[in-house]
């Protein structure tokens, strides 16, 4: 699975753009940006954990869990935004490579079913939330949702971190016929008779 041309040719494309090449050649401005990526770490998740712990019925079991998310989802939301941004401005200093990262596709892969693990929470548990909202252990559909994004959440942070370790890199040929696909490499035969 090489993956869908444009995809392909669209990271490749972003490779030869000025801003691309300015920001992978840049001596302070790349680990300027993945400083921020790491440090925009403990608003968004640090603040989304105290949320999903307090689900979980483990943290501020006293204080109503729509005052806890009233209070502290703000700092979620903006930590949320830095994330993304930073996160798009590495990809875009190192496109091809991240986009075969085995470790970025996963991490992608875990932002999404997050993304989707929130919507049902806010689809469905919350809606009978007042039911519950003070109840120092909420229900098992709430606390599901809760430790079901901890999870995933902490996968986003492995394989955030795994990024750059290059073990799996296309460029390292021969690679098992399933990295090879997985990562979407494009390898001649050449490199994997060495
Ligand atoms: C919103 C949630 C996100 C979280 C929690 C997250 C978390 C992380 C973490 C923990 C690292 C490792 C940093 C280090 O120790 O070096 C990382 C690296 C990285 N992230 Fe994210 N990230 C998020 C979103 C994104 C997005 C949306 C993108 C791009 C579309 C992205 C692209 C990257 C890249 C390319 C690296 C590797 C940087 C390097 O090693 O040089 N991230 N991320």
């Amino acid at each position: 699975m090489t993956g869908p041309v444009s995809m392909r040719a669209f990271v490749e494309w972003l490779a030869g753009t000025q801003g691309s090449i300015a920001l992978v050649e840049s001596l302070h401005m790349y680990p300027l940006i993945e400083t921020t990526h790491v440090l925009t770490l403990m608003l968004f998740l640090g603040t989304l954990a105290i949320v999903d712990l307090r689900l979980l019925g483990a943290l501020f079991t006293r204080v109503p869990v729509s005052e806890v998310t009233a209070r502290v989802l703000p700092f979620t939301v903006a930590g949320f935004a830095l994330m993304i941004i930073t996160g798009l401005l590495l990809f875009y200093a190192i496109p091809v490579r991240t986009y075969e990262s085995i470790w970025f596709r996963i991490k992608v892969i875990l932002m999404v079913a997050a993304g989707i693990n929130a919507w049902l929470f806010h689809r469905r548990v919350k809606r009978d939330r007042a039911l519950w909202d003070g109840w120092e252990r909420p229900p098992l559909g709430a606390r599901l949702s809760a430790g079901t994004s901890l999870g995933l959440w902490a996968g986003v942070i492995v394989t955030g971190r795994m990024i750059a370790y290059n073990w799996f890199d296309c460029d390292r040929q021969p690679q098992p016929d399933f990295i090879n696909w997985a990562a979407g490499c494009v390898v001649t035969m050449a490199e994997l008779s060495q």
